[in-house]
Parts: C-alpha cells; structure tokens; sequence
C-alpha cells in the first residue's frame, strides 16, 4: 500500500544539488547532536525532545535508539506511521554516510513476534515469515519503499534540562532493504502520523497524552542550526498568538487532516473551492515530508494569478529546468505579498520567506505546486517559522508565529 507523503517533486530535487556545495563545504553530521545544556528556564518538566534540522527538502530528526543509544538521523514525517531506520545487514539499501543500526550491539533490543499486536493490526502489511518474525513492507507516495522486520528497543530522548528520557519497548521498523529517492544523510524515517504503530501513538501514553510539536526552521537556514520538537505533556503550543483548527477524522487515521476555508493574497479572498458553497471538512493535511504546498489545480491557478500580479517581478519562462513553476530571478527575497492560509477558525499567515524557495542561486520559486485531486497537502516549506502544535488527544493542530532559528 501507499502512504500519500514525503512526495518529491522536481522543484526540490533541483533544489538538493545547489545545497549540496554548501554542504560540502563544512557540514557534518555531528553537528546536530548538540543539545544545549541550558535551555529556556521556562522549561521544568523533563520534556522529551529531539533536534531537527532542515536538510535538502526534508527536517532530519535525531532519535537514539537501543542500549547504549545509537544517533539516528530520520526524516521527520507526518504524513506516514512506522519510524524506521536501515539496519545491517542491508544488502542493496542506498548509501549511507553513518554506520547502520546494528541489533546485535544492542542489548535491548527484540523482534516483535508476527502474533503480536503491533504486526497483526497496527501495521496493516506486517505479515509472518517463516521464523515467527513479523516482516514488513512499508511503501510512499515517492516511490520510496523500506523492507525489513519489525522490532522494538528503548529510545531515548534528551529532555530541555539535558536528563536522558528512555521510553522502553518501542516498536520500529529493521529496515534490510530501503530504496528510493533518500540522500546519504537520511537513515531511515520518523513516522510522526496518527496511525497506532506511529512513534506518538506509542509513546504518547506514558509521556502524559498524545501530542508533540515542531517549530521547523526556514530552509535556507544554516544547517547546523537546528530546532527542536517536543512530545508529550509541556509540549503544548501556548500563549499570546495561538490559533487553532479542528483535527477532521477519518477512516485513514494517519494524516492530520485539517479544513482550509479559502487563502487570502493580500486582501484578496479565493475559496478553496469556489464552484461549491460548502467546503468539505479534511479537505487538507499537514505534511512535515512533503516540501511544497499542493493544492487542486483551480485553486493553484487563482492564487499563483493573485501573487503574480502583486510582485514587480518578470516570471522566468525560459528555464526549462525550472518547469511549469512560477520562478523570478532575484538576489534577495521577493517583495511578494503576505498569504493567509484561513483553517477553520485559524488564519495563519505566511510571508514570501515561507512561501519563495531559491532552487539555485539567484533564483526564487514559489514553494506551491497543484494536483488534479480535491484534496491537498500542507507542505512544510509553509509549516516553517511556527511553533506547531498536534494534540490528538483533543484533535486540534496549533499555530503559533515563531522565528525557529531562535527557539527558545
Ligand atoms: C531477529 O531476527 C533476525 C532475522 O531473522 C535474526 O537474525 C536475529 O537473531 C533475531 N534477533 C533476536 C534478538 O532475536
Ligand atoms: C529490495 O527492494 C526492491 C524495491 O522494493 C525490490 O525490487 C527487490 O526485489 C528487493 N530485494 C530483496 C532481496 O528483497
Ligand atoms: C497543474 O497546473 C498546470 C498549470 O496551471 C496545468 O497545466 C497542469 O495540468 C496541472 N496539473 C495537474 C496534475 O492538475
């Protein structure tokens, strides 16, 4: 089966190799093991966090896994379930700069039986093999598909004060065979989804309910800046400028589905669907892996319409490595409008650092794309710069403006 998430499209790989000189140039994955000693004094309980980065389109989240815990650096994702990570041997896995998880060094770490719950009915493609052991295949929207057998073992989280937070028993995928469009700083993916086997789902319950929040960093930020998000109780988004919006549920209970009336551009107001009087509830969701906004083509075309006709700017149309989008050259950031994304009952607002990605050098695109379907995705180029707040216990997603860089 399918996961509709962590979709790459060409904007984004264009964008990788421009950011691979920069990275060349000095960045090193220890880097973002650091986890400052004295964080915010506003913090007093020992909330579970983890570093993230921006990386190449995607936010690469630290989580040590097993005993002694082992760094690994997945992609955060919102839009899918199983956390995963490669694991030796991985005969055939693309190529990684870290060494892989091994279990053997682990003295905490199991198989999960194919009997058991979490093969049976939290994975819906778990099956048995043919020593009792649950093997799973777990496949994106990108074409990306891990393979391998589920396992649990502790994770440990580095709380705000710096005290290791163990949680015990955490079910995870052995990735032994992981193909797809992952670059070689990407050891496997955080499943960050609604979904039973997801990483909230299961430690949700012992971390004082079921919610976490991102502050995502803008992605031509530093590399070795990195912000953090926090699970569980205290992890709440609070305080003075706090929108939120109804969770919708469905049947899919993996995506954070959420109603988007309509988007301003400017003062200029455009209905998610304007050939219809009603705006069906869940018409988007949330997606940490997926980098660009995607909306149904009308709704696309009215907005890129609007921003076109407010920014001084001639479009780049001659670029055939640049496609259908809308492109200006320019050495600093548009002079574009502001964009309001009106949930139901929360408006957030997103400026062009937001919503303008610079693919290349002197280059800037708008960071939205369109899909001939009715619903769409909330892509994390537009989740940046807000503290955002998932609570499915009261299924409500919260929106806070915050400069990321400088998360408390
Ligand atoms: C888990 O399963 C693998 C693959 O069959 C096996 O090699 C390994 O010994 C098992 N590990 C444990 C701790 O049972
Ligand atoms: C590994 O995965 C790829 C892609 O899903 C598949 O084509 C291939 O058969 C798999 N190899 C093994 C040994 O299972
Ligand atoms: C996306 O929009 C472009 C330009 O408006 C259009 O040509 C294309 O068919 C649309 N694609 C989809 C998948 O709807």
């Amino acid at each position: 089966m399918s996961h509709p998430c962590f979709v790459i499209i060409p904007l984004f790989i264009i964008l990788q190799f421009s950011v691979i000189e920069f990275v060349n140039g000095g960045f090193s994955v220890n880097l973002i093991h650091k986890i400052p000693a004295s964080a915010s004094s506003l913090v007093s309980k020992d909330i579970p966090q983890s570093p993230t980065n921006a990386y190449l389109g995607h936010y690469l989240m630290e989580l040590n896994i097993g005993t002694p815990p082992v760094k690994i650096y997945g992609i955060a994702d919102t839009g899918s379930d199983l956390t995963w990570t490669s694991c030796v041997p991985c005969e055939g896995c693309y190529k990684q700069l870290n060494p892989l998880f091994d279990p053997t060094k682990s003295s905490t770490y199991s198989n999960i039986s194919c009997q058991s719950d979490q093969c049976l009915h939290w994975l819906d493609t778990g099956k048995c093999s043919s020593n009792n052991q649950c093997d799973y295949t777990y496949a994106y929207a990108s074409a990306s598909v891990t393979q391998g057998i589920l396992a649990q073992d502790t994770i440990t989280f580095i709380s705000a004060t710096g005290k290791p937070v163990p949680l015990q028993g955490v079910a995870f995928g052995c990735g032994h065979n992981d193909t797809g469009s992952f670059n070689d700083h990407e050891m496997g993916i955080i499943g960050l989804g609604g979904g039973p086997i997801s990483l909230i789902s299961q430690i949700g319950p012992s971390i004082g309910g079921k919610r976490f929040s991102q502050c995502l960093v803008p992605f031509h930020t530093d590399v070795s800046i990195t912000s953090k998000m926090s699970f569980g109780d205290g992890s709440e988004v609070t305080g003075d400028g706090v929108v939120s919006t109804p969770m919708v549920i469905k049947e899919d209970k993996t995506p954070y589905f959420v109603t988007l009336n309509g988007l301003s551009v400017g003062s200029t107001y455009l209905p998610y669907d304007s050939s219809s009087k009603s705006v069906s509830k869940g018409n988007m969701f949330l997606d940490s892996g997926t980098p660009p906004t995607i909306l149904p083509t009308k709704l696309y075309e009215e907005l890129v319409d609007q921003v076109k006709k407010m920014i001084a700017l001639t479009p780049i149309v001659d670029d055939p490595e640049l496609g259908n989008q809308l492109c200006y050259r320019t050495s600093t950031n548009v002079d574009g409008p502001t964009i309001t994304a009106h949930f139901e009952g929360a408006d957030v607002q997103l400026n062009p650092i937001q919503t303008f990605i610079s693919p290349k050098d002197g280059v800037l695109c708008f960071g939205f794309t369109n899909t001939s379907s009715d619903g769409g995705i909330y892509g994390n180029f537009a989740q940046s710069n807000y503290f955002i707040g998932f609570d499915l216990d009261r299924h409500t997603v919260s929106f806070k403006p915050q400069d990321c860089t400088k998360q408390q």
